[in-house]
């Protein structure tokens, strides 16, 4: 089967052996298989470089209900093939605060505690209450709380100790029904004062979708997978460094003695904004997106990536860790 639809990348594979998960009780049959398996939901955080040798499973389980409410909260459970910002929409309907910051993120529902899914001032950990997954190995459902999760940034459990080990079924997010927003991000206040609009659920939502549509590159037009890096975390004293020689570079605060630097503004620096080499690319509004504007094959988008990283630790000393999986 053509994986050319299923990632938004747009890069051509063939999955030999493909199998659509519509219902939970099939993982215990696919899980005898001994093949490796490759979930794909979204297909929005990958990069295919090769025909997966294994068996696909493509996710579509189905199905949002409110589990539990009290006067502040509701509890609503997900399941992880849902749409992620299908979920969104329908939070913000209601008026439930918590994810309309990541509203129009491409992906599923199983994907936001993988990846920890994060963009202007909110991650899904704030709200995410519990996951639970089919453990190949141990065959059975096991429920990870917050806590067990050990959510980082674009980071969690599911990348590391679980990875390869498990397949999501659904995650149970806990919403305010008298949210507090976060406008922290400078672009959303702009973008609401543009809009004439007082900060709430629906609102915000609208200004994300308006701020994501101006500079990410929408995927049925442009294949891409969002950020393709990390932004990189560095010593401050590292940083300080950087800033004698480099003034105008811009930082986020983690801790006392590290600070984030914005990926994109170093591949931009490094004169990569808008590069273009037949079907490759870097995107022209954002540099942390690499972008496919046809037929690209996928390792020569590795390369490219590679080629980005090389020069960024020549002209910085950073070494840029990838966000995208490969497979
Ligand atoms: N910048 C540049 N040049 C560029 C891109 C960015 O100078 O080409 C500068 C901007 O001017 C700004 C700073 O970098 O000062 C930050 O840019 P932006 O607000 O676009 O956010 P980002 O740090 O580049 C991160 C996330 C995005 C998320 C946005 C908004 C990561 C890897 N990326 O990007 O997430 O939407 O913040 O919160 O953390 C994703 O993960 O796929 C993703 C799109």
């Amino acid at each position: 089967i053509p994986l050319k639809p299923f990632n938004t990348f747009g890069i051509a594979a063939e999955g030999v052996d493909y199998i659509v998960v519509d219902d939970i009780a099939m993982l215990a049959e696919i899980g005898n298989i001994p093949r490796d398996k490759f979930i794909l939901g979204g297909g929005s955080n990958i990069l295919l470089t090769h025909d997966p040798e294994g068996l696909v499973l493509r996710n579509k389980l189905k199905g949002i209900d409110q589990i539990k409410e009290d006067d502040t909260h509701v509890w609503l459970h997900a399941a992880s093939g849902e749409v992620w910002h299908d979920l969104v929409m329908y939070t913000v309907d209601k008026g439930w605060g918590g994810i309309e910051n990541l509203s129009l993120i491409p992906g599923t529902v199983g994907a936001s505690p993988m990846q920890n899914i994060g963009a202007y001032g909110v991650e899904a950990k704030d709200t995410i209450e519990s996951v639970t997954f089919w453990h190949w190995e141990e065959e059975r459902l096991l429920t990870y709380s917050n806590a067990e999760c050990h959510f980082g940034y674009r980071d969690s459990i599911f990348k590391h100790e679980c990875k390869n080990k498990v397949f999501i079924t659904s995650v149970v997010y806990k919403l305010s029904k008298h949210p507090i927003f976060n406008t922290s991000y400078g672009a959303i206040e702009q973008e609401l004062q543009q809009m004439g609009a007082k900060p709430d659920v629906q609102t915000i939502s609208q200004a994300v979708i308006n701020i994501r549509r101006s500079k990410l590159p929408d995927p049925a037009v442009i294949g891409n997978a969002g950020s393709f890096f990390k932004n990189p975390t560095i010593p401050s004293a590292q940083f300080e460094a950087l800033k004698l020689e480099h003034p105008a570079i811009p930082s986020y605060p983690v801790s006392n003695t590290t600070v984030k630097v914005p990926a994109g503004w170093l591949i931009e620096q490094c004169g990569w904004k808008g590069y273009r080499n037949g079907d490759i690319g870097v995107h022209a509004k954002q540099a942390l997106v690499l972008v496919n504007y046809g037929n690209a094959q996928g390792d020569a988008i590795w390369q490219l990536s590679g080629d980005v990283v090389d020069s960024v630790k020549r002209k910085f000393g950073i070494e840029l860790e990838r966000e995208v999986q490969v497979w």
